[in-house]
């Protein structure tokens, strides 16, 4: 797993505050990242005292973890609805977000927007005034180049990213490639979404406009909780 800023009791202080809401019976969206990854252990502790929960996880990564942790998982096909979703973010403006950092928001959009409910797990690092973190957007890998190029028109600058411990970029569990874009303040973050939604070949970017339902940030004391 990638390592991020803020204190690990934070992460799961808001890990299990969001974990807590699930109630038996109910399909779980099961988040990227080190903060999710605690919403999902105590998931994992619910199940095994008997609770009947089932998890769709947004990536290798989350589906490890689930099954580690004996949560009974499907995919999304196999399931009719997503009660709630549980999910990190590498930056939070209000209830706008950037994600990606884990190179998984293009299936935790697909899974986190499907939700009827959908929760962010941070801690207080990860909160702004104004979105500032470079966009990650997953892209076909035979249009990085022109994808990059439409990215500097639109006033960004796109950067590959490489992989560590591999020569070469940052593959997607998708098979794509991922551009990390700095626009430096995105004041207009529902404007640039659009943007970068038009791009041909970009298959996801990691801007998640008004689409929390609810943020929980774990801190030293305790848990805040943030509600439409
Ligand atoms: C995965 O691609 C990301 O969207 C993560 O949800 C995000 O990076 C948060 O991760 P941490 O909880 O580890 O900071």
């Amino acid at each position: 797993m990638k390592t991020t800023g803020g204190s690990d009791e934070a992460k799961r202080r808001a890990g299990e505050s969001a974990a807590a809401l699930v109630e038996s019976g109910t399909t779980v969206g099961l988040g990227t990242g080190s903060t999710a990854a605690h919403a999902i252990r105590r998931l994992g502790e619910r199940v095994a005292a008997g609770a009947e929960i089932v998890g769709v996880p947004t990536s290798f990564q989350s589906r490890e973890l689930a099954r580690e942790v004996g949560i009974p998982i499907r995919t999304l096909d196999e399931v009719d609805g997503i009660d709630l979703a549980i999910d990190g973010a590498d930056q939070v403006a209000a209830f706008d977000l950037v994600k990606g950092g884990g190179a998984a928001h293009a299936r935790e959009k697909v899974i986190d927007s499907f939700a009827e409910r959908f929760v962010v797990v941070v801690d207080p690092s990860k909160q702004v005034d104004v979105l500032s973190h470079p966009v990650p957007v997953e892209v076909l890998p035979d249009a990085h180049t022109t994808i990059a190029r439409a990215v500097r028109d639109a006033g960004g600058d796109p950067t590959l990213r490489r992989a560590e411990r591999k020569d070469g970029p940052v593959v997607t569990d998708n098979g794509n490639l991922l551009l990390d874009c700095e626009f430096g303040e995105i004041t207009d973050a529902a404007a640039l979404a659009r943007t970068l939604a038009a791009v041909p070949g970009v298959v996801e970017h990691g801007l998640f406009v008004d689409m929390a339902d609810e943020i929980h940030v774990g801190t030293a004391e305790g848990v805040t909780v943030s509600e439409r």
